[in-house]
């Protein structure tokens, strides 16, 4: 199956005038809205960079790939490579129909002649694929919870590849990257994968790999997907090419992959090698824990530290790529190198700081050495990650009505605004029931709806740096919890209860509502034919009997320096 690395792929696209053509006459087929994931792997697949498959596996070629690793027709082959739809779609179409793959604005990208329809055993491609039916495996969640229940398969006429705006200078198919190099004469090649920002220690690793394998060296990031949480590709691209220039002229080149990763380790690394292969690759550098998902919900990890090196180096020759191993390279004081771990003698100073230390110290503002990372990169990994005292934040007070929310609100939003360094917006109850929820009533639906409303307005503005105050109710504690995980996305969100007791709200009686709820004038009243879930693990409570405002203003203040979202 493999081709030598310097002749051309074949791709799955048609000539220009017979996609417009196709274009055409798709609208009038059913269309499938791809997902994120379904646009990166149809991107792979028109391109060659997913080279000998011709579409979205048949069932027989499913079957093979989860059992054996291997095609209908015996190809290694070791990812699923499925179009996952929901049952509604599903029954809308029978085998023997062509439908077009439109990407997330409606763009035609492809047509998909319909050859199987049928439904997994998701628990066996689980355990079978992944190792394990166990939701902490990123790509087992996915499976269950966010793939469509039924797959489609069949062979792919490619109309035209999905639209990137960004960096597209240094995105290259198959056949560019082989191009390149025929061009550069560059007759061996190593790619690296990466889906972390590079520092001294991998760039010394690279080279040294390159140099070992006589050969060039492709630095080839994934761009597309890959672990929830890691660093985003912006931040790492330009992080990349701050990286680029440390290498000796003319040896290295940076192409960025937009593959979906599914973190299948040992499965994953083949993966990695035949897409590598297709891209003109001669060698691969396969790590210790190769697109290693993290550790299951026992807390150990899926797979062994070097099963993945033991299962590439057992299909190597098949995979038509062949694998450098990974030297863990280690910082040693004395001589103020790098050096292969298992080269360095015993009693040597060895300095190393782990991926939880350098986001504290991001977090924290403390200093990252030298001889950790490159001053370009560090300064492009604080512009992303300020220290938390630049960080956005939500404060989100909750309470029944007239329990004093928005007057201390209003009194935390001028003392943070006399402190200055970051916008305040304050989303008041009864202003967002004016601009935002003007239509909404108080019924549970329209209370979520309002709450969530003010979450993504909280969330935007948590995520762009700002400090969102919001003090409505929100008496439904499953709502705030998921207010809760939208800005926590983001940046810190900080629970007040305003606990001031019904009997005290009803005393003062600010608006006169609570008069008009007994009277039954006001419908669904909170905490007085309507429920209001006390919050049992606020951040913060605040007691307003016998307290004046300015103090538990104050107690807020304190709390938000405690947790060093602005500095004293
Ligand atoms: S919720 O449940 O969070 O959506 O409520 P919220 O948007 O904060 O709106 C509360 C303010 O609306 C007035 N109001 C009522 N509150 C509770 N229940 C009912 N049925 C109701 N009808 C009107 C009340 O003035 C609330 O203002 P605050 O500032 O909380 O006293």
């Amino acid at each position: 199956m493999s081709l030598p690395n310097l002749a051309p792929i074949p791709e799955l696209f048609v000539s220009y005038d017979s996609a417009q053509k196709l274009k055409h006459e798709a609208a009038s087929l059913p269309s499938w809205d791809l997902t994120q994931r379904q646009i990166c792997d149809l991107e792979l697949l028109m391109n060659g960079g997913f080279y000998p498959l011709k579409g979205f596996m048949t069932e027989a070629d499913y079957d093979g790939v989860v059992e054996k690793m291997r095609l209908a027709d015996g190809s290694l082959w070791p990812i699923p490579i499925t179009l996952d739809v929901s049952e509604k779609f599903a029954e809308t179409v029978e085998p023997g129909q062509d439908i077009a793959l439109r990407d997330a604005e409606g763009v035609i990208l492809a047509i998909l002649s319909v050859t199987d329809k049928w439904v997994p055993d998701k628990a066996r491609e689980a355990e079978k694929v992944f190792g394990a039916d166990d939701l902490a495996h990123p790509a087992v969640n996915y499976l269950h919870h966010t793939a469509g229940k039924v797959y489609l398969g069949g062979p792919i006429t490619g109309i035209q590849p999905p639209v990137h705006y960004d960096f597209k200078a240094r995105r290259d198919t198959p056949n560019e990257l082989r191009a390149l190099f025929r061009k550069l004469g560059w007759r061996k090649v190593v790619a690296f994968q990466t889906r972390n920002p590079l520092h001294r220690a991998h760039q010394e690793l690279t080279f040294r790999a390159a140099r070992e394998a006589q050969a060039n060296l492709l630095i080839h990031p994934v761009v597309g997907m890959t672990k929830p949480g890691d660093v985003d590709h912006f931040t790492r691209v330009r992080c990349y090419e701050a990286v680029l220039d440390k290498y000796p002229a003319s040896t290295t080149t940076m192409s960025l992959l937009n593959l979906a990763m599914r973190m299948a380790g040992p499965r994953e690394a083949v993966w990695h090698g035949i897409i590598r292969r297709n891209h003109g690759c001669t060698h691969m550098i396969v790590g210790r824990d190769h697109a290693g998902p993290g550790k299951n919900s026992r807390g150990e990890n899926f797979y062994g530290p070097y099963e993945a090196q033991e299962l590439f180096r057992r299909h190597q020759a098949e995979i038509g790529i062949e694998m450098v191993d990974f030297k863990q390279m280690v910082y040693v004081q004395e001589r103020a190198q790098y050096e292969p771990r298992d080269e360095v003698e015993d009693g040597a100073t060895i300095l190393d700081i782990s991926g939880t230390e350098l986001r504290r110290r991001l977090r924290e503002g403390l200093e990252i050495p030298e001889w950790f990372s490159f001053p370009e990169v560090v300064a492009e990994l604080r512009r992303r990650f300020p220290p938390r005292a630049q960080q956005g934040f939500t404060v989100f007070f909750t309470g029944l009505s007239g329990s004093g929310k928005s007057t201390i609100a209003n009194a935390l939003m001028v003392k943070l605004m006399e402190m200055g360094g970051r916008p305040v917006t304050l989303l008041d109850g009864d202003v967002v029931r004016k601009h935002l929820s003007s239509e909404l009533g108080f019924s549970k639906e329209h209370r979520d709806l309002n709450i969530r409303r003010i979450g993504f307005v909280a969330s935007e503005i948590t995520k762009n740096g700002g400090i969102a105050i919001c003090a409505p109710i929100a008496p439904y504690a499953a709502t705030r919890r998921a207010v809760r995980e939208m800005i926590e996305a983001f940046g810190a969100f900080i629970e007040v209860h305003v606990a001031t007791s019904l009997e005290e709200c009803e005393r003062r009686d600010r608006k006169g509502l609570y008069k008009l709820a007994r009277e039954g004038k006001i419908k669904e009243f909170t905490g007085i034919s309507d429920p209001y879930e006390e919050p049992q693990n606020p951040e913060l409570r605040v007691d307003t009997e016998n307290v004046d405002v300015d103090h538990c203003a104050h107690q807020v203040i304190l709390k938000l320096e405690s947790m060093g979202l602005i500095k004293a």
